[in-house]
């Protein structure tokens, strides 16, 4: 039974306000979870309430967030019993009742959410990868790691946000994340030779100043293969373009051109027929459904092609996008729809469709490491959590080698059969 809530003002990754709960149980135990924050955000993900009070914070204060928290939600679920996740979260879209959460804010109903599941599973002593999952929680994901950042995440010229690393080419997790550590700082050392920028953007991946996007696929199969590794064999490559964020009035903006749709997906196909690409996230913008069945018609097959901005973690909008056979893979953002119970059945849709889930950080992050055990729970075979520096990503890796060792003959790995919809 919950006793006592205390919500706080805390900070995120980019020295920014986030939401803190602590929510006590009256068996003395106690659960506390931070809410991250994105910032190449989908129009219709639920709503993080800021104060807008720009001398304080420059307007991104959470006070009415937490204010929120103190006097709508602690009196009504003082009382409840914790262990009633999916009652909790109804309760509290019921109380909201918006359409996304806007009236208290997805940041503070989340942040009430997650610590209501973290402290349910203090309360019954199981790890939260065993509470959430059950006795079939045993899948470590294959983590896709963002060692070169670029558009709204880094303050150089790359277009495609997102450049990532999938090794994929191995049995253990804790292998796979040591052959992306290894690529990491082979890479930090290409670029220090040709004088590059070796500072990092907002997810720990290096932001140098290249002239082409494909510049920097080709610094990373360099990197690659100086760490020792093979391309397409061990370590495979994925892209967020988020290319909502470089298109305009029916025009995607790419290395200083203004193309259409089916340039784009043509960009896109060269660049898989070239390089050991395996997936595209938010290829296309989330204004554009006919382009997001273009190049799900032209790469389904081929790659994984992943869903982001477009549907926003949300089942409704998840259905709308499978009815028109748009990607095979959905990406799954705790905060983009704000309750745990809501991210689960996004999930659950998303694997009775044959799609691949991808769990996900957000940009900006905290030490907060639930989505670690939200992805080996679900068993859904893929984690997105950053590069391999800064602490707010390393420790989400650092909670997936606990959890590796503690499942030790249990824990699977699937490598490249993760990617079971595109016939590995
Ligand atoms: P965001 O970026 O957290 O800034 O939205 C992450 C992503 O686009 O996947
Ligand atoms: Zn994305």
């Amino acid at each position: 039974e919950i006793i006592d809530i205390i919500a706080r003002e805390v900070l995120d990754s980019r020295g920014n306000p986030t939401v803190q709960v602590d929510i006590y149980l009256d068996s003395g135990v106690m659960g506390r979870a931070t809410v991250p924050s994105g910032a190449s955000t989908g129009t219709r993900e639920a709503l993080e309430l800021r104060d807008g009070d720009k001398k304080r914070y420059f307007g991104k204060g959470v006070q009415k967030a937490i204010d929120n928290i103190i006097n709508e939600i602690a009196p009504n679920i003082i009382g409840m019993e914790s262990l009633d996740q999916e009652g909790i979260d109804r309760f509290l879209i019921e109380l909201d009742g918006t359409e996304n959460k806007s009236k208290l804010g997805a940041n503070a109903i989340l942040a009430v959410s997650m610590a209501v599941c973290k402290a349910s599973a203090e309360e019954v002593g199981l790890p939260l990868y065993r509470y959430l999952g059950g006795t079939n929680a045993k899948v470590l994901p294959v983590p896709m790691m963002n060692i070169i950042n670029g558009g709204i995440h880094a303050d150089n010229n790359l277009d495609i946000q997102e450049f990532m690393i999938v090794p994929a080419g191995f049995v253990k997790f804790s292998q796979a994340l040591r052959a992306g550590v290894e690529v990491f700082h082979s890479l930090k050392g290409i670029l220090k030779k040709k004088r590059l920028n070796t500072a990092v953007g907002d997810e720990g991946g290096f932001s140098p100043m290249l002239e082409k996007n494909e510049d920097a696929i080709k610094l990373i199969i360099d990197a690659i293969k100086e760490a020792g590794y093979e391309p397409g064999k061990d370590i495979y490559i994925a892209l967020d373009p988020a290319a909502s964020e470089f298109f305009a009035e029916g025009f995607y903006t790419v290395e200083g051109k203004k193309i259409d749709s089916k340039d784009m997906v043509d960009y896109y196909e060269a660049l898989v027929d070239k390089y050991p690409i395996i997936s595209i996230e938010d290829g296309m913008s989330e204004a554009d459904w006919e382009g997001w069945e273009l190049i799900s018609q032209r790469l389904k097959n081929k790659i994984q092609i992943v869903a982001d901005d477009l549907v926003v973690t949300n089942p409704k909008i998840i259905k709308e996008a499978m009815k028109r056979g748009i990607a095979n893979s959905i990406l799954i953002k705790l905060n983009q729809i704000g309750t745990v119970s809501e991210t689960l059945e996004a999930i659950e849709l998303t694997k009775n469709n044959k799609y691949t889930a991808v769990v996900s950080h957000r940009s900006g992050e905290t030490e907060d490491t639930i989505i670690a055990d939200l992805s080996v729970s679900c068993n859904t075979g893929f984690i997105k959590t950053g590069s391999l520096s800064r602490g707010e990503r390393i420790a989400k890796y650092n909670r997936l080698l606990q959890i590796e060792e503690e499942l030790n003959d249990v824990a699977q790995f699937k490598g490249l059969s993760a990617f079971y919809n595109l016939g590995f």
